[in-house]
């Protein structure tokens, strides 16, 4: 007869037992240092991205690493943080925002901040970086704002892709998705198959790692956030609080970007929205 405790130590019997119990702690300690809900669903992921740690730290038990996390243990913690985030990401994903960006948001920003000749775009949960890459290749593209004095903020929990992303450096395959106008801004090694990113993109992008929930030291005004497939992660509460912080971080009109799943109704009432889930800060 197999005991109810068994069948729970069992939940997923593999190499390491993982309990109810445990899971929830782990959705506990993830929701706590990250504002990610992890559903039932996220089970196995979960036991597959950790298994690795317990492995590496000969813990043979889930219960132990809860231990071990929930004692806060700083270099732990991180590692657990970096296991439990979603990363997916790609150069001009969603390309219809880089294709607003350059027909309209920019030529916009050109005409209203030529007193400042500033502009301020902000990546929140930017992963490996084809994001903010993206954002800076467009800004490239404009001869109008060689003089001026434009910056791209590029932000991310998890310090493995902040550390990726700053490197510039992408497998061939991964570059697929540049539009052809924007493939002059990566250098090829056909040799060992990695596509690099110039410096004279690198150069407008500041690399931070970076916990949206934590308080920000940064003062904006930003022209535009693009934070996009990150909150899908969150839950009601924890997206009013950051979209609230974003409209009073953003410059006057300034604009936000979210990902194609992601919608601010019943979240904000400090945006309009423009369609396409792009979104205009009310005056
Ligand atoms: C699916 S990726 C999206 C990347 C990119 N924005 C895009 O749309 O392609 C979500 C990113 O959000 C980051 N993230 C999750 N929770 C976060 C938090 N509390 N603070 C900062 N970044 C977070 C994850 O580490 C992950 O890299």
């Amino acid at each position: 007869m197999v005991s109810t405790i068994n069948k729970k130590a069992q939940i997923i019997g593999r190499e390491f037992p993982m309990t109810d119990r445990d899971f929830t702690r782990i959705r506990h300690i993830a929701y706590e240092a990250t504002g990610i809900t992890l559903s039932d669903h996220k089970k196995n992921m979960v036991y597959g991205r950790l298994t690795r740690r317990l492995r590496r730290l000969n813990i043979d038990r889930f219960c132990d690493y809860c231990d071990l996390i929930e004692h806060r243990d700083a270099q732990e913690l991180s590692y657990f943080v970096n296991a439990i985030t979603t990363n997916l990401t790609a150069f001009f994903r969603e390309n219809h925002h880089f294709e607003y960006m350059k027909n309209v948001f920019i030529p916009e920003l050109i005409r209203e901040n030529a007193a400042t000749r500033r502009i301020r775009i902000w990546s929140a949960g930017c992963s490996t970086g084809e994001e903010p890459y993206s954002i800076a290749m467009v800004l490239k593209s404009f001869p109008q704002l060689i003089n001026w004095d434009v910056k791209v903020l590029a932000t991310d929990l998890d310090s493995d892709v902040v550390a990726k992303a700053k490197s510039g450096d992408y497998p061939m395959m991964r570059i697929d998705s540049v539009p052809r106008e924007y493939k002059r801004n990566l250098q090829f090694d056909n040799e060992t198959e990695q596509a690099r990113v110039k410096d004279a993109v690198k150069k407008f992008i500041t690399f931070k790692q970076l916990n949206l929930l934590h308080p920000w030291k940064m003062k904006g005004p930003f022209d535009a956030i693009f934070c996009r497939n990150v909150v899908i992660y969150f839950d009601m509460n924890t997206r009013k609080l950051l979209f609230n912080r974003y409209a009073d971080i953003l410059s006057e009109s300034g604009m936000l970007f979210v990902g194609h799943s992601e919608s601010l109704q019943k979240v904000s009432d400090r945006f309009i929205s423009l369609g396409k889930t792009i979104y205009r800060k009310k005056t």
